[in-house]
């Protein structure tokens, strides 16, 4: 699905929306967000974990790598890869233990093999001032849930 946003809301909504059209848990989840600098992909991030229930500040996960939210609805971590640069390095993140929650995932090309196990691949494009996102699917349940998307 493809969609035009205009502005920061409108990622903001797209974020919201997804969030929504989520049935039952957050648990094993796996989202990619790509996209150049400054295209959006925290912003939709921090968008989708406040829909989630998060109050407050929502750091970027830039040096920390992750960035841990428990939530009532489950937990999500926020993942930026953008400092990663071996594959291998996702263990000392303790990727394959945080298959318990939601993973938002910025710059994942810096770990190909992620896509083997996402649901959900969302690419913000700059277009003038505005951003084009194109959200598709990379399993059958991310493809159940863009079909609740429009
Ligand atoms: N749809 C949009 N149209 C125009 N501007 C937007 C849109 N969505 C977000 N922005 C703005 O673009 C910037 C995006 O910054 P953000 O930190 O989310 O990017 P990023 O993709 O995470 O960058 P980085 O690669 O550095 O992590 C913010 O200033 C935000 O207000
Ligand atoms: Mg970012």
């Amino acid at each position: 699905m493809k969609r035009q946003l205009p502005d920061e809301q409108a990622t903001n909504a797209l974020a919201e929306e997804v969030f929504a059209a989520l049935s039952g848990s957050l648990q094993g989840w796996t989202v990619l967000l790509k996209g150049e600098l400054g295209a959006g992909k925290s912003t939709f991030a921090r968008a989708f974990i406040k829909a989630a229930g998060h109050q407050g500040a929502v750091p970027s996960p830039t040096y920390t790598l992750v960035e841990p939210y428990d939530l009532p609805a489950g937990h999500i971590y926020h993942i930026d890869l953008y400092r990663v640069s071996d594959e291998a390095e996702l263990r000392y993140l303790g990727w394959n233990e945080l298959d318990d929650g939601f993973r938002l995932v910025e710059w994942p090309e810096r770990a190909p093999g992620l896509a083997d196990e996402a649901d959900l691949l969302l690419e913000l494009k700059y277009a003038g001032d505005s951003r084009l996102a194109s959200l598709d699917a990379l399993s059958a349940r991310g493809a159940a849930l863009i079909q609740k998307i429009n």
